[in-house]
């Protein structure tokens, strides 16, 4: 058998790739993996590669060739491998159109970059049988200590960026180890993708067992939510008029609806609406985990303290930063600090972009909602962008959004950067608002009903 470490063993065979995308493959690969052909469908016809690729990536075909064509070609040689597709270019991308044509899934960059370095991990770990590893994250609050665990869990170190191992499969996991788990400031561990579906099948049991809800543990709430985030966005960033309708518009905005009914808003949040949010802090970096956590959090925030529309924040959360898909993955990864005077002029306008995005899809949404999406940068103290609103002239939805869109910045976990408490990330914002009243985001009024919600941490 092929040694599994021999990455040359396991290629990815590339073609097409614009300048944007074509980058991240060797940010990805490693050089021998790398498998670039011309995009030449009667060349691809006859070329034979041994061993066969793990997997195929296309970009946009030249002229005079369908997307459908490329995918009949590559599938009648290629049987069994994944076939993606992937651009930077909005126009006329239809991600469901894409797969009907015969595409595994298909990818826009920058908005779904971390979706496509996950995807490519997962696959080689599946070609290489785990040899190469890919984690995934799992909620801490769906895993109880003396359980007998049916994976193997890890423990990632941001100073080393290694992944320790915590507990074998088969193990009982005891006090000490879970409380190791919970004081690392996580909120998460993580299991290799080939164990995943071990650990949604133990976690279904498990709550089956507790006769709880609807038997979703929260890392698949997340994941469920997130992948329903991906597909609405998918519909909303083609460039091309012909599908700008209203009706498709309100379609779009019925789906937001739909998320937020299933993932966000219930009727018990009101008491628990702490434990909710502890359950969905600490996710790993991503724009529609982001998206997702956004909406959550300025749900529960709106209902702890019984101020804005709880049901119109979600679906600002859900949309507030659709327009960062104008914004180039680079400027956005940089810490604000770290952006040049030109880079955060762009990022900036991923706001009015946002707002470009609602008006030319023909989504007609609540006033409250667009103004919270329009504000979300604003600062109580005039300060803030894009049009330097101060005080009450910014709404409450705006306020809670931003609080919930500064509290998940804080609160997830980056590669190489621990997760902070929710206690400690609005300690944070606090202060910084109260010490420094001249550039204050928040009204310091608003700011103190979250003091008397918010349980000290112990
Ligand atoms: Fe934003
Ligand atoms: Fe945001």
């Amino acid at each position: 058998m092929a040694d599994p470490k021999d990455l040359s063993q396991f290629r990815v065979l590339i073609t097409g790739l614009d300048a944007v995308c074509r980058p991240l493959i060797d940010h990805l690969l490693a050089k021998e993996q790398i498998l670039e052909v011309s995009y030449d469908l009667e060349k691809l016809m006859e070329l034979e590669v041994s061993p066969p690729p793990v997997m195929l990536i296309f970009g946009p075909p030249p002229e005079g060739v369908s997307l459908n064509e490329t995918a009949q070609v590559a599938r009648m040689q290629y049987q069994t491998q994944p076939i993606y597709f992937l651009t930077s270019i909005r126009t006329n991308f239809n991600r469901k159109d894409i797969q009907k044509n015969g595409f595994t899934d298909a990818f826009l960059i920058p908005i779904d970059l971390d979706t496509v370095k996950q995807t490519v991990k997962d696959e080689l770990s599946k070609a290489t049988k785990g040899a190469i590893r890919s984690y995934r994250q799992v909620q801490l609050v769906d895993i109880r200590p003396n359980e007998t665990l049916a994976f193997d869990t890890y423990m990632y170190m941001p100073v080393n960026k290694k992944h320790i191992k915590m507990s074998v499969s088969g193990d009982d996991l005891d006090q000490s180890q879970y409380e190791k788990m919970t004081k690392s400031q996580m909120n998460s561990v993580h299991v290799t993708s080939d164990q995943i579906q071990n650990f949604y099948e133990f976690t279904a049991q498990k709550l089956v067992g507790l006769q709880k809800g609807d038997g979703l543990s929260e890392t698949e709430r997340k994941e469920r939510m997130t992948g329903a985030i991906r597909n609405l966005m998918s519909s909303v960033f083609n460039d091309s008029s012909s599908d700008a309708t209203i009706d498709a518009g309100r379609s779009i905005v019925t789906d937001c609806q739909e998320i937020v009914k299933t993932f966000i808003v219930s009727a018990d949040e009101k008491n628990k609406w702490y434990e909710k949010m502890l359950a969905a802090t600490g996710a790993e970096s991503g724009s529609y985990n982001h998206a997702g956590n956004v909406a959550t959090f300025g749900t529960l925030f709106s209902l702890a303290v019984g101020l804005g529309k709880a049901d119109d924040i979600a679906l600002a959360g859900l949309i507030h930063d659709m327009g960062l898909a104008d914004v180039p993955a680079d400027i956005q990864t940089k810490e604000e600090s770290q952006r040049t005077k030109e880079e955060e002029e762009q990022y900036r306008k991923h706001v009015d972009h946002t707002l470009s995005i609602i008006k030319f899809r023909k989504m007609i949404l609540p006033d409250s909602v667009t103004k919270a999406i329009a504000q979300h940068h604003e600062r109580w103290s005039g300060t803030g962008y894009p049009r330097g609103l101060a005080g009450s002239r910014i709404t409450i939805e705006a306020q809670i959004l931003a609080l919930a869109n500064i509290f998940d910045h804080l609160t997830m976990t980056k590669e190489g950067k621990a997760r902070m408490s929710p206690a400690k990330a609005f300690k944070l914002i606090y202060e910084e608002n109260l010490n420094h009243s001249s550039t204050a985001s928040f009204d310091l009024e608003l700011l103190k009903k979250f003091l008397v919600v918010f349980p000290e941490e112990s």
